[in-house]
């Protein structure tokens, strides 16, 4: 049995092609203002006509690479989140191997919305921790405005495309304390997409205040199962959906605003690739450091949710 696992890199990718607030302006009726009021977006990339989930996934994987301690031909297990597959099977998680060249991995993709890569870092690390595996690759990658419609504001102006990807190895020293993980299918139809209209639907209000109380209890019942205060908190990455939800829950916490890793301004809701992203953020612009404790969490359509603490 390996005793823990870690992430000992990350990389990200995001799509050339940006959409401001005013950009969004002159096709819909709404307004930079009410945007970034509401929300706390200013921007978010859109991936090209050409471009897939799979493209995205594998551009943030070689990024990963750039700087790693192990190769590519080492990862033994592929983990793919997304809610936008490029196709309906192979996985993205098989179509990414294929484009990364790994033969040797076992690859595949879980579904869990917005919370998917927390899922994914989740089954990671127990096979890490069971032995199974020492080295796996956890990817969150999506080409969620694929799934807008662009004449809806209530949603066209929440989401972005992107991916993000860890390198998760097995390691003697803490690395990942804790995952949790939940769902109740019972909010089936505040946040779906349904098969006769393939478009992003959601009761934005309801989704709100339940993620905020949901994401607010499990940061509380996070830290205290780990015997861990918030003051022990170095950082919270939290799912990037909306600046008042993110505030809202460290506020429930005690958790100072300085100790947030924010890109939503930046990203808009990518879904599944919105942890990854904010932690290449943060490490690249040297936010975080070896040894911080860092708490993730997130919230999804399902309704799914997830936490987990880590050392980095
Ligand atoms: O990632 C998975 C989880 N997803 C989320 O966590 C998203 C959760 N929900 C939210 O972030 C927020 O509920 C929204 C940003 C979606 C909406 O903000 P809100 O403060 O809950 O607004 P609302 O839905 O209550 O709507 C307020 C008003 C409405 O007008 P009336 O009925 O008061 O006249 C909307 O029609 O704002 C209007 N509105 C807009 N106005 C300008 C809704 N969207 C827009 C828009 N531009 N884009």
């Amino acid at each position: 049995m390996q005793k823990y696992s870690k992430i000992i890199s990350t990389g990200s990718y995001l799509p050339d092609k940006v959409y401001t607030n005013h950009d969004i302006e002159k096709f819909v009726d709404t307004s930079n203002d009410w945007i970034i009021e509401r929300t706390g977006i200013e921007k978010r990339h859109i991936a090209s006509e050409s471009e897939s989930s799979v493209d995205m996934a594998h551009a943030a994987c070689i990024d990963a690479f750039k700087n790693c301690a192990i190769e590519l031909k080492d990862i033994e297990m592929i983990v793919v989140a997304t809610t936008t597959p490029e196709r309906k099977f192979p996985s993205t998680a098989v179509l990414l191997q294929n484009k990364l060249n790994n033969n040797s991995a076992f690859a595949f993709d879980i579904n869990a919305a917005c919370t998917g890569f927390i899922y994914a870092l989740d089954i990671a690390d127990k096979y890490i921790k069971g032995g199974f595996v020492k080295n796996a690759l956890v990817v969150g990658t999506e080409k969620i405005t694929s799934l807008l419609d662009w004449k809806d504001r209530n949603t066209c102006v929440l989401f972005g495309d992107g991916a993000g990807a860890v390198v998760l190895s097995s390691s003697d020293t803490p690395g990942i304390i804790s995952n949790t993980i939940g769902s109740d299918g019972s909010y089936k139809d505040l946040l779906t997409v349904n098969t006769d209209t393939e478009v992003i639907e959601m009761k934005g209000n309801d989704v709100f205040k339940i993620a905020v109380n949901t994401m607010g209890k499990l940061a509380a019942s996070t830290l205290e199962k780990n015997g861990f205060k918030v003051e022990d908190l170095d950082w919270l990455i939290p799912h990037q959906a909306n600046s008042r939800i993110i505030n809202a829950v460290a506020k429930k916490i005690n958790l100072p605003e300085e100790k947030i890793v924010m890109t939503v301004n930046k990203h808009g809701n990518t879904s599944a690739a919105s942890i990854p992203l904010a932690l290449d953020y943060a490490n690249k612009q040297q936010m975080i450091h070896k040894d911080n404790i860092i708490m993730f969490e997130a919230f999804g359509a399902g309704f799914t949710w997830g936490s987990t603490l880590l050392k980095f």
